[in-house]
């Protein structure tokens, strides 16, 4: 049985027909690649999984609660975490704290699970490769830092699906691989994960599977290979197929 599943998801916001009839599964520990050229409705599509937006019409189930109308709070409360760009970091305490402050605010089911609060810490500080930074403000830190710690703390946070949109857009080459190798340590813990990016090497190193959206719909799915090389992909890309 899929951890999530979408079953004809529109979206119309003032007669703009947003995201239409949306349909794919995400089977548990799946990680899956969204990617589409820019306004083709993959930030949209994360806010209708999320809650920030209702579709008009469909449904969304996760596990097995019909989501499509419940708040993001609800949602969260289940097991569906979804990362920020710098939200909720702050910056006057240090990144001890922060995580600190993150774990003692989940619902007492996924606290639970977790664990010591000092291999909480240890564990994500670890995992952005932050330990060195443990006692500083999170204020000190550079932008990519702050992201890594952020990304880092949402997925030692108890949740079971992921949404990350965009992860390392504007980091460098070394943190887009710990990017990667904080996606690969979930997948080995058995989450899922769902992720939006413009980078289709870093995507098709990680990616079980990857959906391709365009204006919208959803116009490829399947193994990261197949979608690379399809002429499909390179038109919607670049609007021609340059072998033709
Ligand atoms: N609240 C809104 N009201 C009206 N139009 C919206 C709203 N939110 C998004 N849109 C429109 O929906 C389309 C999809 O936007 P979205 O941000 O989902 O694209 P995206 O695929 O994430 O693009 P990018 O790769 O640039 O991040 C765009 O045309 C955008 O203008
Ligand atoms: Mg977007």
């Amino acid at each position: 049985m899929p951890i999530l599943s979408l079953d004809n998801v529109n979206l119309t916001i003032q007669d703009h027909h947003i995201l239409k009839d949306i349909s794919f599964d995400v089977e548990e520990g799946e990680v899956v690649g969204l990617i589409g050229p820019n306004g083709s409705g993959k930030t949209t599509l994360f806010n209708v999984l999320s809650g920030f937006l209702s579709p008009s019409s469909g449904s969304i189930t996760f596990h097995e609660d019909d989501i499509t109308n419940m708040i993001p709070s609800k949602r969260a409360h289940l097991g569906l975490g979804r990362v920020f760009q710098h939200f909720g970091i702050f910056r006057d305490m240090t990144l001890e704290e922060n995580v600190m402050v993150a774990v003692d605010a989940l619902p007492k089911k996924q606290r639970a699970i977790l664990g010591d609060m000092n291999d909480i810490v240890a564990e994500t500080l670890e995992m952005a490769a932050l330990t060195d930074h443990a006692k500083k403000k999170a204020g000190s830190l550079s932008g990519g830092q702050m992201r890594l710690l952020e990304i880092a703390r949402t997925l030692k946070s108890g949740k079971e699906l992921f949404l990350l949109d965009e992860p390392t857009a504007g980091v460098s080459p070394k943190m887009t691989q710990q990017v990667a190798g904080i996606i690969n340590a979930l997948k080995e813990e058995g989450k899922t994960v769902i992720i939006i990016e413009h980078d289709l090497p870093f995507i098709s190193k990680i990616c079980d599977r990857v959906i391709v959206l365009d204006v919208g719909s959803v116009v490829l799915e399947g193994p990261p290979d197949h979608v690379q090389k399809s002429k499909e992909l390179c038109e919607i890309y670049f609007g021609a197929d340059p072998t033709t």
